[in-house]
């Protein structure tokens, strides 16, 4: 079964087909971040703009990438939420229209199931059940899989998410949208000794996370040097955010491998791909032996594959979830653990 995936929930644009039989087949992506970045952050508009304009070609590159005529698509899968409402109609428009012109069936896709599930495309997948932690720019979740579709929440953010946490904590050091990326680097420079900043929420008794305070936390260091910071100042600013976040993360996980008795961690989501994070987690694995998996670095941010995967998955469970009859919703707001 050939599946194409069409991603549009936020700032990037991807398209990939994936074959039940032989994988990954091809995907290609399209970010906006360089023209989101000179207001500091996404404009919904734009980049559902933006979304119209890319999808159709990209779509003509996986086809000739992969080789394959539009015929042999099976059925299509797109990201039916959560996102951005105009972005993720796109995405939804595209795929029921192609579907709709080629007589095929099409499947809405959770986007954190995309998340959740692309590690499962990696050289070394992971066997179930695992804990998940889902780190992106708009989520921040703990959660128990025990298999597609079998997701029980054990702990969220109750404010920030960790991606925003590092988009609004890199505004702050006037390093460029998206934030992650850059702190992550120049936190590497950074004295680990300079600074320390608070662990939000680390010894509640429970799985929830909170990073708002953090962000303050980094506003308070930037206030003290009059917002006149040299690029020692920042690095260091930079590394006490990064140790505080990493550690919060990494305890909290140790924490839902405890509580579930479970032995196998997975990482999903942007914050994903931090060198530091993964680092931590590395180092704890080998220190308390369990394993922890990741998705391919080019997987971690939002792509099509992972929409893709997760809607081949969803369809040889479900082989009925795909519909023919092309009307569609998106759901911008859409808790994961509703799916069935
Ligand atoms: O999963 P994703 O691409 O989109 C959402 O579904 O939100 O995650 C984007 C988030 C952004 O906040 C970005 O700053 C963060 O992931 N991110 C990183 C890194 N790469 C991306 N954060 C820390 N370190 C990174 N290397
Ligand atoms: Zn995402």
């Amino acid at each position: 079964m050939i599946i194409l995936g069409v991603e549009s929930s936020c700032d990037e644009t991807g398209l990939a087909l994936y074959d039940t039989e032989r994988g990954l087949r091809s995907h290609a992506l399209h970010s906006q971040v360089a023209m989101h970045e000179e207001y500091g952050g996404v404009v919904p508009e734009l980049a559902s703009r933006d979304h119209v304009r890319r999808a159709l070609p990209l779509l003509a590159q996986v086809m000739k990438d992969s080789g394959l005529p539009l015929s042999a698509i099976d059925a299509i899968a797109y990201t039916q939420g959560p996102g951005l409402a105009g972005a993720l109609l796109v995405g939804a428009s595209v795929a029921n229209g192609l579907a709709l012109a080629l007589g095929k069936p099409v499947l809405g896709v959770h986007h954190l199931e995309g998340h959740l599930l692309s590690p499962l495309l990696s050289a070394r997948p992971p066997a179930f059940p695992f804990v998940a932690l889902l780190v992106s720019g708009g989520h921040t979740q703990l959660m128990r899989v025990d298999g597609v579709g079998r997701y029980a929440m054990l702990g969220e953010t109750l404010d920030d998410a960790a991606g925003e946490a590092f988009d609004k904590s890199a505004k702050l050091l006037g390093l460029g949208y998206p934030g992650g990326p850059a702190i992550s680097r120049l936190a590497e420079f950074g004295d680990p000794g300079a600074h320390t900043l608070p662990r939000p929420m680390l010894h509640s008794k429970n799985l929830d996370f909170s990073f708002s305070g953090l962000k303050t936390a980094v506003l308070t260091l930037v206030k003290k040097h009059d917002s006149n910071l040299c690029e020692q100042q920042k690095a260091n600013i930079a590394r006490a955010f990064v140790d505080a976040i990493v550690e919060v993360l990494v305890t909290k996980c140790m924490a839902a491998l405890k509580e579930t008795g479970m032995r196998r961690l997975v990482i999903a989501g942007g914050v994903g791909a931090n060198v530091q994070l993964r680092a931590a987690l590395d180092a704890a694995a080998a220190r308390r032996r369990f394993e922890v998996f990741y998705p391919e670095l080019a997987l971690c941010t939002d792509n099509g594959a992972m929409i893709a995967f997760a809607g081949a998955l969803r369809l040889q469970q479900h082989p009925d979830a795909a519909r023919c009859d092309y009307g569609f919703n998106v759901r911008p707001r859409w808790p994961l653990d509703e799916i069935g």
